[in-house]
C-alpha cells in the first residue's frame, strides 16, 4: 500500500503534515479538513477520543490520524469524569490517562474542551460519592467533596483547558425537572450555583458550559422546555453560565425501546435555539452522531438517510452565528459508543459517525463539509 511521505502531505496542503507520514494514501482524501472548512466560516471541528475503555481508539494510529487530519478540537470521551479520575474519598486525582490525551493535543497544536466537572445523575457519580457518610452536617460535606473536586481538575489544567462542560445533563428528559441526585439531596438545586461559581474561581479564563442532550425531535419536547426553565433561572441568580452545549445526538431515540428514526421538526428546534440566543448564550454542538438503530440494513441507503438528516439538523443549527464549534462524538463507527447500546435489532454494526472501521470517509463526512461551506460566516474565536 503508498504511503504518503511528509512531504507530500505538505505539497497537498494537509494539516498536520507530520503526523501524517505513515496514513495509507487509500485512507487520505485530497480535501480541506473540517476543521478548515468550518473555520473558512468562522466555526471549528472536533472529536471526542477514548482511551483503554471498551474501545481504545486513543492507542490506534489510524484513528490518531483521523484525528489530526481532520479536527482543531478534542474533547476527552470520559477520562475527565469524576469515576476516572477519584477512586476514594481520601485519594488524590490520577489525571494520568487523562493527560496523555491533553498533552498529545497541545504536541499537534489541537485545544482541548473538559468534560465534564459535575455530572451527578447517580449512575454517572463516582460509587463511592452515593455511597459517602456524609456525617451530620451532610451539606458542608457535600460541598467539600464538589468544591474540591473541581478545584483539583481545573487548577491541575490551569489554563490548558479553555472551556469546561460545569455541569452535564441536570434536567430530566421525562419531566424537564431537576434531577435527584445525591447533591441535590444534601444541597439543594443550589449546587448547580456551586459548581459554576467554584468553577468560576478556579479557571477564570475558561468558558463556562451547561452541556445537554436535548434535540430537535418531537420526543425532546419536556427536555428543551426544561433545559430553557433552568438556563433562565440560572442566569437570573447570577450563574455563570456562557454557553449551551448542545450534544446532538439525533436519529433513533436513545432508549431500549425505540425502533423507528425520528423526524427532526425545524420549526420547534428553530423556537428553541431563539430563547437561548436571546438569553445572550453562546452554543456548540458538543457530542454529535447519528443513530441508524430504526434505519435499513443497506449501508448506501442507511448512510444517505444518516447523511441527509444530520445535514438537515446542521443546516439549522449552524444558521445561528451564536453556534461556534461543532464537536463529533468520535470519529469512526467502530468505536462508538452506540455499538454497545440498544443494538440494532438485525444486529449489524451501526454506522454513527463520518469515518467507517477501515478509516474511509462516509457520507455522514461529506455532510458535515457541505454544511460547513453553507453556513454563513461568523467572527473567528481564537480560544475554546
Ligand atoms: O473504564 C472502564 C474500564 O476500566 C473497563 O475495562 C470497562 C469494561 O466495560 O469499562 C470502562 O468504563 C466504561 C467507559 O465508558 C469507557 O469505556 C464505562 O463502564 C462506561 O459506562 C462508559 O460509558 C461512557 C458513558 O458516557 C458514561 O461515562 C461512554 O463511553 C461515553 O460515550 C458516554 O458519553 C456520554 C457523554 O459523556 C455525555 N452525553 C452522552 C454521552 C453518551 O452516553
Amino acid at each position: 500500500m503508498t504511503e504518503l511521505s511528509r512531504r507530500e502531505c505538505m505539497a497537498l496542503g494537509i494539516g498536520a503534515a507530520a503526523s501524517l507520514a505513515g496514513l495509507p494514501a487509500s485512507a487520505v482524501e485530497i480535501a480541506p479538513s473540517l476543521d478548515a472548512l468550518a473555520r473558512a466560516r468562522g466555526l471549528r471541528f472536533g472529536s471526542a477520543l477514548g482511551a483503554g475503555g471498551q474501545s481504545d481508539e486513543f492507542g490506534d494510529p489510524r484513528y490518531r490520524s483521523i484525528l489530526l487530519r481532520e479536527c482543531g478540537i478534542l474533547v476527552a470521551e470520559n477520562e475527565h469524569k469524576w469515576p476516572f479520575l477519584q477512586r476514594g474519598p481520601n485519594d488524590p486525582h490520577d489525571f494520568r490517562r487523562a493527560d496523555a490525551m491533553v498533552d498529545f493535543a497541545e504536541k499537534h497544536g489541537l485545544l482541548f474542551r473538559g468534560h465534564t466537572l459535575l455530572w451527578h445523575k447517580p449512575q454517572w457519580l463516582p460509587r463511592w460519592v452515593n455511597e459517602h457518610d456524609f456525617g451530620s452536617q451532610p451539606g458542608k460535606e457535600a460541598e467539600r467533596l464538589l468544591v474540591n473536586h473541581i478545584n483539583s481538575v481545573c487548577k491541575h489544567y490551569g489554563t490548558r483547558i479553555g472551556a469546561w462542560d460545569v455541569v452535564n445533563e441536570t434536567v430530566s428528559e421525562q419531566t424537564g425537572k431537576f434531577r435527584e441526585t445525591v447533591f441535590t439531596r444534601h444541597i439543594g438545586s443550589e449546587v448547580i450555583d456551586l459548581a459554576f461559581h467554584t468553577a468560576r474561581a478556579a479557571a477564570p479564563h475558561a468558558r463556562l458550559v451547561y452541556n445537554d442532550y436535548m434535540t430537535w425531535e418531537p420526543h425532546s419536547k419536556t427536555h428543551r422546555d426544561g433545559v430553557l426553565r433552568h438556563l433562565e433561572a440560572w442566569l437570573k441568580r447570577g450563574v455563570p453560565v456562557e454557553a449551551l452545549g448542545i450534544q446532538g445526538h439525533i436519529g433513533t431515540e436513545n432508549s431500549d425501546s425505540s425502533t423507528g428514526f425520528a423526524t427532526g421538526r425545524e420549526e420547534d428546534w428553530r423556537k428553541f435555539l431563539d430563547e437561548v440566543k436571546g438569553m445572550g448564550l453562546k452554543m456548540l454542538i458538543t457530542e454529535f452522531d447519528v443513530h441508524d438503530k430504526g434505519l435499513p440494513a443497506d449501508i448506501d441507503k442507511r448512510d444517505r438517510a444518516i447523511a441527509d438528516y444530520a445535514r438537515a439538523f446542521l443546516d439549522v443549527t449552524l444558521s445561528y452565528a451564536e453556534v461556534e464549534q461543532v464537536l463529533v462524538w468520535g470519529m469512526a463507527d467502530h468505536y462508538s459508543w452506540l455499538q454497545d447500546r440498544w443494538p440494532r435489532p438485525d444486529g449489524l454494526p451501526k454506522r454513527p459517525t463520518p469515518y467507517s472501521k477501515d478509516f474511509k470517509a462516509k457520507a455522514l463526512r461529506q455532510a458535515i463539509a457541505d454544511a460547513f461551506r453553507a453556513a454563513p460566516g461568523r467572527g473567528q474565536r481564537t480560544e475554546l
